[in-house]
């Protein structure tokens, strides 16, 4: 009977299981599914009007133009970006607890929100992966009431005062730490 031919011995069908089962796990697994993470960078109130805000403090660049900007980079790096703006503390606090879950660093311009939100710098404190502080102006040579900072304490590093350059060399900075 031609089923004879193509039926496989069963004896050999358990002895092939039996082998690939015993297959060690595939080496740099973990490595890979850390590689895969995420870098967050997620930017609070008013950042969504970069562009046209205030250009002498801020810059010309739009946040879509940073956006596109960080892509190429993360891309170029076999990273996957998530990039993320909003005006509401409380979506910023639930995309910081994402990121706690999800990201491989982050990096937050968390705008004004920097220098009121202890819900924020409590959320930050999730976070078990580097975490930049980042903002275009230099808050601490401006007005007083920026000298406030809750985001700072809970971070790994601050880049300050380099307007749109500052979240390319946050990204470069953020997945050297990732490597290291
Ligand atoms: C900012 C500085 C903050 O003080 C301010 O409230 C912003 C922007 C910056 O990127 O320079 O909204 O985070």
């Amino acid at each position: 009977m031609l089923a004879d031919y193509i039926t496989p011995h069963p004896e050999l069908v358990e002895g092939w299981k039996q082998k690939t089962q015993r297959l060690p796990p595939r080496r740099n697994a973990r490595k890979k599914r850390a590689m895969s993470k995420p870098l967050y960078i997620l930017n609070g109130p008013n950042l969504n009007r970069l562009g046209t805000r205030e250009p002498e403090v801020y810059g010309r660049a739009t946040l879509s133009d940073i956006e596109a900007a960080c892509t190429k980079m993360t891309a170029s790096r076999n990273r996957t970006l998530v990039f993320r703006q909003t005006n509401s503390e409380g979506t910023l606090v639930d995309y910081v607890q994402e990121a706690a879950d999800a990201a491989c660093a982050l990096i937050i311009n968390a705008g004004a929100y920097t220098h009121t939100s202890i819900a924020l710098h409590d959320a930050l404190r999730l976070l078990n992966v580097p975490v930049i502080e980042l903002h275009l102006s230099n808050p601490a040579a401006r007005e007083d009431f920026r000298r406030t900072n809750y985001v700072a304490p809970a971070a790994t590093a601050s880049i300050c005062g380099f307007g749109a350059m500052g979240y390319e060399m946050a990204v470069t900075a953020a997945l050297q730490l990732v490597k290291i």
